[in-house]
C-alpha cells in the first residue's frame, strides 16, 4: 500500500484550487435515478468515492461517463436494469445508501444493503427508514438488506427528524420530488450540500422550497427531466487547506473558496490568530505574528463547526499556545487521530466526547497510520509543521476525499511525496 512522506518545514506560499464537493457529488449522482433523461454534473472531484458511486449506479443499469479528466460526469438512467444495491459496493462507502430514496420513487421498489458501522461510529439508518415509511414505503430488513417497496406509490407527509441528518434529509427530499402531494421535512439538515442538491433537483423540474432552513417543503411532480449542474465548492477541502498556512505560516490563496461555506470555522481561525480575507478569486489565509492561540471547538450540524474539520483543527491546536478542548457531538468515535498525533509528540487527553489538547512548541515527525478520511489529512497537516519526516500509511483513505493532495500542497512549497508500494 502507498504511503505519503512529509518533511516538515517552512512557510507555504501560493495558490491552491479547491475542487467540487465530494459530499455534494455523492448525493447529486443518485439524483440521476429520478429521471429517464440525462443529468450532467460539472466541477466533479476526481476521487475514489466518486468511482465507487459510478460503479454502483452502473450496477443498477445507469450509464455514467467520466469526461474532461473526470471533471464532468454525464449520466443517464433511461433504462434501469436492477433495483439492488449490493453489499460488495455499499460496504465500501456509506453514501451508497443515497440510492434508496430515488430508486423507491422512480421504480416503486429498492433493495439496498445496510452499510454497517464504520470507523467513526455506528451510523444507523433509522431516520432514513422512518422518513421513507412516512411517505408510504414498506421497508423490512432481510439478510442484511433493506427491502423497500411502495406498491401504491409515495405520498407526501410531514416528517420531523429527531436529528438533522444530512443523508436522511437527502434521501427523503429526493424521494418526495416524485411523491403525490406535499412533503415537509422538519428539522432538516441545512448543509450547503443539501442546498446544492435542491438546486439541481429544481433544474430537473422539482418543486422545493426552504432548503438551507430547518423546514423544507417539496411539492411532488409526475416526472423530472434532464439537467446540467455545477457541483458546489468542497467546504471541507477548503477548510483543510486553509489550515496549511495556519499551521506552517506563509500566505495561501484558496481558489474558489467562499466564506459563507466556512463561517463558523473562520470564527475559530480568527480567535486562534489566523487572518482570512476575501479576494476576487477566493479566500486568502495567513497567520498573524507569533504562535497560534488555543481555542475550544464544539462540532455541530451546519452552520456550526463541521465534524469533518475536527481532526484537522486538532492538528492545529497541537502546536497552539495554551490548552483547548475539542468536543465531538456528531460521531461517537471520532478521535482516532489523537493517538497518532500523540506519536508525533502532541499532548492530547481524550475522555468520552472531549479531547483536551495542550499545545507544544514543535511536533516531531513519526510513522503514523491513517484511520479514516479526515484523520489521514490531519496527520499530513501535522507532518507539515513537524520537525523531520512523517510517513502516513494507509493513504487509500485520503484518495477517497482529496484529489491531487501531493500536487496541491507541493504547489505551495510543501515537501510532500507519495511513496509507491513496490
Ligand atoms: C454526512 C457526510 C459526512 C459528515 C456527516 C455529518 C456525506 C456523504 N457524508 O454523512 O462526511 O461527517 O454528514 O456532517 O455527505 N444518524 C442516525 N440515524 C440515521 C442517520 C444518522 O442516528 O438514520 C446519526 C449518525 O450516526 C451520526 C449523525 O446522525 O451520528 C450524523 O449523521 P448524518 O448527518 O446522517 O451523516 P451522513 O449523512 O452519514
Amino acid at each position: 500500500m502507498d504511503s505519503i512522506l512529509v518533511t516538515g518545514g517552512g512557510p507555504l506560499n501560493g495558490q491552491i484550487p479547491i475542487a467540487g464537493a465530494k459530499n455534494a457529488c455523492l448525493t447529486l449522482m443518485p439524483a440521476t435515478l429520478l429521471s429517464e433523461e440525462p443529468l450532467t454534473l460539472t466541477n466533479a472531484p476526481r476521487l475514489s468515492d466518486i468511482k465507487t458511486m459510478t460503479l454502483l449506479l452502473q450496477s443498477l443499469g445507469a450509464e455514467v461517463s467520466s469526461l474532461q479528466d473526470g471533471q464532468v460526469l454525464a449520466m443517464s438512467s433511461h433504462d434501469l436494469t436492477s433495483h439492488v444495491a449490493d453489499y460488495d459496493i455499499v460496504r465500501k462507502m456509506r453514501a451508497s445508501n443515497l440510492v434508496l430514496g430515488p430508486m423507491l420513487a422512480r421504480l416503486g421498489q429498492a433493495v439496498v444493503s445496510l452499510p454497517g458501522g464504520c470507523a467513526i461510529g455506528a451510523r444507523p439508518m433509522d431516520l432514513h427508514i422512518h422518513g421513507l415509511e412516512a411517505l408510504g414505503a414498506e421497508i423490512e430488513l432481510k439478510d442484511g438488506y433493506l427491502h423497500a417497496k411502495a406498491p401504491k406509490g409515495l405520498k407526501g407527509a410531514v416528517i420531523k427528524l429527531s436529528f438533522a441528518s444530512v443523508g436522511a434529509t437527502e434521501n427523503i427530499m429526493m424521494a418526495a420530488t416524485l411523491a403525490k402531494g406535499t412533503t415537509v421535512i422538519k428539522n432538516a439538515a441545512r448543509e450547503p450540500e443539501i442546498v446544492d442538491l435542491a438546486d439541481c433537483l429544481r433544474k430537473m423540474g422539482a418543486q422545493i422550497e426552504g432548503d438551507g432552513s430547518p423546514d423544507i417543503t417539496i411539492q411532488g411532480v409526475d416526472r423530472l427531466h434532464g439537467a446540467t449542474h455545477q457541483v458546489v465548492t468542497d467546504r471541507i477541502e477548503l477548510g483543510t487547506y486553509m489550515l496549511a498556512p495556519a499551521i506552517c505560516g506563509g500566505e495561501v490563496e484558496l481558489l474558489g473558496g467562499r466564506i459563507d461555506l466556512v463561517g463558523a470555522f473562520c470564527e475559530k481561525l480568527d480567535a486562534a490568530g489566523i487572518q482570512v480575507t476575501e479576494t476576487d478569486k477566493g479566500l486568502k489565509v495567513s497567520r498573524r505574528n507569533g504562535r497560534v492561540k488555543a481555542v475550544d471547538v464544539v462540532t455541530e450540524p451546519f452552520p456550526g463547526f463541521p465534524t469533518d474539520l475536527q481532526a484537522q483543527m486538532m492538528a492545529l491546536m497541537c502546536t497552539a499556545e495554551g490548552t483547548s478542548v475539542l468536543e465531538e457531538k456528531i460521531f461517537e468515535n471520532r478521535f482516532m487521530h489523537a493517538p497518532e498525533l500523540t506519536r508525533m509528540g502532541a499532548r492530547i487527553d481524550v475522555h468520552g466526547g472531549h479531547a483536551t489538547v495542550t499545545g507544544v512548541e514543535r511536533l516531531k515527525g513519526a510513522p503514523v497510520m491513517a484511520t479514516d478520511l479526515r484523520a489521514s489529512v490531519s496527520l499530513i497537516l501535522a507532518g507539515l509543521a513537524a520537525e523531520g519526516e512523517t510517513v502516513v500509511s494507509r493513504v487509500y483513505h485520503l484518495d477517497r476525499g482529496y484529489e491531487h493532495v501531493v500536487r496541491k500542497l507541493s504547489g505551495v512549497g510543501a515537501r510532500i511525496e507519495r511513496v509507491r508500494d513496490q
